[in-house]
């Protein structure tokens, strides 16, 4: 039996010991408390390291590099893991502040106009860029504006209660406008002729709301008066109107229809290329030559001058050009419709 008190068991017990706790580190501090705890004064280690002195001289040399080569393994061991803690704690912090340039910001919305209010404002503004001018109408208005003045006899069916909202009392003749087209009549009684007008407003109907109807919805009306013009005019600047809407490739087509203010009448479709279901027709809106009643109704000779009017459901262009499937969704006000249709909401 020796009596070194330096066993190599002793000292591969404390690198053990110490390896095992750097290996458990898991952040520099918690290895920093390791390497005082299995390398400092108070350690294993240093502990055998005191006893030292009482190695036999002739066991010195060995034991003493056994002591070495056990504090060797101890000091290279922690620096590995502080170089890998260290490197560790760096990639972790990079990751926790990361900063997303691209991110946006977290915005307050400001609001937007609703979709049909853009779609009435951009049929409009085409007309003023091409000289005309806007022009309004009440929409609570007297029935001769409505309904007489442009023909509609005394029992048209549309003068019906089943179709038309009356203010009380009805001996008053007040209605909600059903249609823009009043304001035809208004704008001539107002204007020096020639008369170039687009007419967008609210009007009523006494239609349940479904997908395809509203009570209340809005259209945009046009009227020109002026010497000479033929329907050739009004097919042009219907299909100048049609491409603005919806594209270069957009065509209009006329059908023989009838309306009480305007001879000859027609209906006109819009040829959509682009179509998700593929090209088609839709029905569009109507349009005619002015009919020489209403001329005379508001004081012009027909004989002198001539012209055309047309007008379409903005609700219906809404629909048909972004192939909406339920009209509802543009009166219940959800703000996820609108934002469809892009801007701040
Ligand atoms: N006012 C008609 C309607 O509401 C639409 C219309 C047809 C207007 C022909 C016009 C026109 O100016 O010429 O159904």
């Amino acid at each position: 039996m020796s009596d070194n008190p330096i066993s190599q068991e002793a000292a591969d017990a404390a690198v053990a010991a110490a390896l095992a706790a750097f290996a458990a580190a898991g952040s520099v501090a918690e290895l920093k408390a390791a390497r005082t705890e299995h390398a400092g004064d108070a350690s294993a280690i240093a502990r055998l390291n005191a006893l030292m002195r009482a190695v036999p001289k002739d066991e010195k040399a060995a034991t003493g590099k056994l002591m070495g080569q056990a504090r060797g393994r101890i000091e290279g061991a922690c620096r590995e893991r502080e170089a890998e803690l260290v490197e560790q704690e760096a990639a972790e912090r990079l990751v926790a502040e990361t900063v997303d340039v691209t991110a946006a910001p977290a915005r307050r919305g400001a609001g937007t106009r609703h979709p049909l209010a853009q779609l009435q404002e951009e049929a409009a503004d085409i007309f003023v860029g091409m000289g005309w001018e806007v022009a309004e109408g009440p929409e609570i208005e007297h029935e001769w504006f409505n309904f007489d003045a442009l023909g509609f006899d005394p029992d048209h069916p549309a003068r019906a209660m089943q179709d038309t909202f009356f203010v009380h009392p009805a001996d008053r003749h007040l209605i909600l406008r059903t249609h823009t087209s009043p304001v035809q009549i208004r704008a001539l009684l107002d204007r020096e002729l020639p008369v170039y007008v687009v007419a967008p407003g609210r009007v009523y109907r006494t239609d349940e709301l479904d997908a395809t109807h509203t009570p209340v919805f809005q259209q945009i009306e046009g009227l020109a008066i002026d010497r000479g013009l033929t329907m050739a005019h009004l097919r042009g600047t219907l299909e100048h109107f049609a491409r603005q809407m919806f594209g270069e490739e957009a065509k209009i087509r006329l059908r023989p229809n009838f309306f009480p203010f305007t001879e000859p009448s027609a209906e006109m479709d819009v040829w959509q290329p682009n179509a998700k279901g593929g090209a088609r027709w839709v029905e569009w809106g109507g349009c005619g030559m002015v009919d020489p009643r209403v001329l005379l109704a508001a004081g012009i000779d027909p004989a002198e001058h001539q012209g055309f009017a047309f007008g379409m459901g903005i609700e219906r262009t809404l629909q048909f050009r972004h192939d909406l499937g339920d009209m509802r969704d543009m009166v219940e006000g959800d703000v996820r419709f609108n934002r469809q249709f892009g801007g701040l909401v």
